[in-house]
């Protein structure tokens, strides 16, 4: 069965991310064409990168790197729950995704974004960053705004619609997810 990590993109106290990625998850768990479960970054306690040698090397000396390494090592594909921080994704989603490299390679990823323009700047830089990782990352996004999403800008009440934006994306990502598996079992690339 395909694995898919819904990623929590932010760590601040009060976020709005955790309650969007919750409600990602409730939708995608009525699927039975893969398995998710819910990462949030803010649980490995990452400090800005520290290790000596780049991660493409994959020569981990932390703990922290190393628990890392294994969660994200375990998954087919990933969902990236981002807001938008000056216009591209968070420093904490962008530290925690550094710490990698061959974790991340040869996989799918979807993104569900919030912000006043529905984060898609932060969706777009974000894009940027997939290529370098060798991340195919699928069309379909998830666009929440936080005027319309959101009470004051903070209680998560999306509207309806969305839920079949999540299918859609899912559809894409567990496709591509299932599709690049030969390249992992190959090493390809990587
Ligand atoms: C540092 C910072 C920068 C922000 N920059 C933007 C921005 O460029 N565009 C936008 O639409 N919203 C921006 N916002 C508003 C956030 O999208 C909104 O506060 C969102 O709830 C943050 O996600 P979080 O609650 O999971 O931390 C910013 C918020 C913060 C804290």
């Amino acid at each position: 069965m395909i694995k898919i990590a819904i990623i929590i993109g932010s760590t601040r106290p009060g976020r709005n991310s955790e309650s969007v990625a919750r409600w990602f998850y409730e939708i995608a768990r009525k699927r039975n064409d893969a398995e998710f479960e819910v990462v949030d970054i803010a649980d490995f306690n990452l400090p800005l990168l520290d290790e000596p040698t780049p991660p493409s090397m994959g020569q981990y000396t932390k703990e922290h790197t190393k628990s890392w390494s294994a969660k994200i090592a375990s998954f087919d594909g990933y969902v990236f729950v981002t807001p938008e921080y000056n216009h591209a994704t968070t420093g904490a989603l962008k530290n925690a995704i550094d710490y990698l490299y061959n974790e991340w390679n040869n996989k799918a990823a979807g993104f569900v974004s919030f912000g006043s323009t529905g984060g898609t700047r932060a969706v777009e830089n974000l894009r940027l960053i997939m290529g370098e990782l060798q991340v195919a990352d699928v069309r379909s996004q998830v666009a929440l705004s936080l005027f319309t999403d959101f009470e004051n800008f903070s209680v998560f009440k999306p509207a309806d619609h969305h839920e079949q934006s999540v299918n859609t994306m899912l559809d894409q990502v567990i496709a591509w997810s299932g599709a690049l598996k030969p390249l992992r079992q190959n090493d390809v690339g990587a």
